[in-house]
């Protein structure tokens, strides 16, 4: 695919009606899928990543915001309101700028990266830091919309967003010739793998495909409420962007998971940097944390022995450089050397005989 239409354009005939005037768009979708050999050989199926940190604001986010944010204004919206963890912020903030609207975004203050903010602030939304976490911030975007009518929520809970969001599923089908045996992804407030289904569904309902995979959601560990099977109060992980106690669209989650024969389950933070750490070291593919919790979920499993077979689709929901810090605090740059061909020199081979 030639990125110089966005997915409305791709599948128009698939997605809500809305007028072209209102089309806005900045060339989301149509990112790669990834074949990732060094994980495959863990794992022991065939991996492929769908890298969706390659659309315009470096997550998923974006191919929910096109169609949320030209529904928005086909129906004359002035203003959009979400909460977020950061990526839907900074997504919402782009497409807003693009749409000519005024647009806020809510955040747990503190608790989002840093990329992600500056992002924000780059695109000139206002930035709403609140104090609590995503779940206060969704309550609080709710009721904005309640007291306003020229106010659109942008949140997933909007079934444009998913209707967006369902054409990677169309992707992954498209480039793979088939639909993939499994396909692992992050879950947090669980609007995307609701996305996910309700696109491969679609797309074998249409006759495209003859099968839809197994669907595997990981959740961190300190925030899984759809592991634990309540609400997480005070949910904690270094995975920022899934830092969620009470998921939107958990009834969607569920009926992946039961349709699909498939699973929902929990990976720890160190499960979670490791998997980062592995896909940027032996893949090339640098993601955010969260985005890593596919990987790190198929590993975990590939070590108790109850890995997936068959061709296996990992969504990287997100960038990596959208959360320096996380990076940062494990590594840092080393000291300056001399201006000199010895030095140099000392530092290359130190690090080929060591290698
Ligand atoms: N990965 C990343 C990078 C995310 O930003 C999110 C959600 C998810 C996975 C989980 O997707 O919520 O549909 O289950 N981020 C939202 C936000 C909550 O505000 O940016 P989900």
């Amino acid at each position: 695919h030639l990125r110089t239409q966005g997915l409305i354009h791709r599948y128009r005939d698939l997605l809500p009606e809305m007028p072209d005037e209102a089309i806005t768009t900045i060339g989301e979708g149509a990112t790669p899928l990834i074949e990732a050999p060094a994980l495959s050989e863990r794992i022991g199926a065939r991996l492929f990543l769908k890298f969706e940190g390659l659309n315009p604001t470096a997550s998923f986010k974006d191919r929910g915001m096109t169609v949320a944010m030209s529904r928005a204004r086909a129906m004359g919206m002035r203003a959009c309101v979400c909460a977020s963890t950061g990526n839907t912020a900074a997504s919402a903030a782009a497409y807003a700028a693009r749409a000519k609207m005024e647009c806020f975004v809510m955040v747990p203050v503190g608790k989002i990266a840093l990329g992600k903010a500056v992002q924000v602030l780059a695109h000139g939304a206002r930035i709403v830091q609140i104090e609590g976490n995503f779940d206060a911030a969704l309550r609080l975007s709710k009721k904005a919309v309640e007291a306003r009518d020229d106010l659109a929520l942008v949140n997933s809970v909007n079934p444009d967003r998913i209707q967006g969001q369902k054409t990677a599923a169309f992707e992954v089908c498209e480039a793979l010739g088939a639909a993939p045996d499994y396909l692992a992804l992050p879950v947090g407030n669980a609007g995307n793998i609701t996305a996910y289904w309700k696109g491969f569904t679609e797309w074998r309902d249409a006759g495209h495909v003859a099968s839809t995979p197994t669907v595997l959601g990981f959740q961190a560990a300190g925030a899984a409420p759809l592991v634990a099977g309540h609400d997480i109060e005070n949910p904690e992980t270094v995975a920022s962007a899934i830092r969620i106690g009470a998921p939107a669209s958990k009834a969607g989650a569920m009926t992946a998971v039961e349709e699909s024969d498939g699973a929902i389950e929990a990976v720890t933070d160190g499960e979670i940097l490791e998997a980062q750490s592995l896909l940027a070291s032996t893949e090339g593919v640098f993601c955010e944390p969260a985005s890593a919790a596919g990987v790190a979920g198929l590993l975990k499993l590939a070590r108790e022995g109850r890995a997936p077979s068959g061709t296996v689709v990992s969504v990287l929901t997100g960038h990596g450089l959208k959360d320096p810090d996380v990076i940062l605090n494990r590594t840092k740059l080393p000291d300056p050397v001399e201006a000199t061909f010895e030095a140099v020199s000392r530092v290359m081979e130190e690090r080929i005989e060591t290698s």
